[in-house]
């Protein structure tokens, strides 16, 4: 027995635990359909690239963090249902609040805060002018780049899409070549999903 499997570790939430959070924080049905079925989404593409890249990553906190890790986009939602587009980019750490308030263990708050793009350097903030505490949101193990990286591949617009690696690439080359560099190094590292399976199964478009 290694000395990791002997280290008794917080519990995760249940897939049931996590929907019943996200229907509590939900300010409509609308809101928690979009970002809910986004998080499931999110996480088959992680946990079938966990399989096919056959890394050695924490499979439960994959689960326990993509499920999670859109939840402060809740907090994003006016009194008449609209959402902040602008401050758009906090939802990363509204969420990272709202489950340390919820009393859930910082490594599950790291997938909500170190998400966004391809992880935002206190450079960026800096630069972009991002309504962000000035610091680095960079995914640092590599279950937190492997949500990442699979968040990229679906996006909650409306309707809500499916991206190929083409599509996402040209969408974040507009941050800079540097953004589209670590982006292909990821596609390298944990490999392109087959999009189609999802795509069928839940009836958006892939582009
Ligand atoms: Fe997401």
């Amino acid at each position: 027995m290694t000395e990791a499997s002997r280290t008794p570790r917080t519990r995760l939430p249940t897939d049931s635990e996590i929907r019943a959070l996200h229907a509590r924080h939900a300010p409509t049905e609308e809101a928690f359909a979009l970002v809910h079925t986004h998080c499931e989404i999110v996480c088959a593409i992680a946990l079938r690239l966990a399989g096919s890249a056959g890394l050695d990553v924490d499979v439960e906190l994959v689960r326990a963090g993509s499920l999670l890790h859109d939840v402060g986009v809740y907090r994003l939602y006016d009194d008449g249902g609209r959402l902040d587009h602008a401050g758009y980019v906090r939802h990363g750490i509204l969420g990272h609040e709202l489950l340390r308030a919820e009393g859930l263990p910082e490594s599950l708050g790291r997938f909500c805060s170190h998400h966004t793009g391809v992880g935002i350097t206190r450079e960026d903030v800096v630069r972009q002018g991002l309504p962000l505490p000035p610091g680095d949101y960079l995914a640092e193990s590599t279950e937190e780049k492997l949500v990442m990286f699979a968040d990229k591949f679906h996006s909650k617009t409306d309707p809500p899409r499916f991206l190929t690696a083409g599509t996402y690439a040209a969408h974040v080359r507009r941050y800079g070549d540097d953004k589209a560099e670590l982006f292909a190094v990821m596609c390298a590292t944990f490999g392109v999903p087959d999009l189609r399976p999802l795509a069928a199964a839940y009836g958006h478009e892939i582009v």
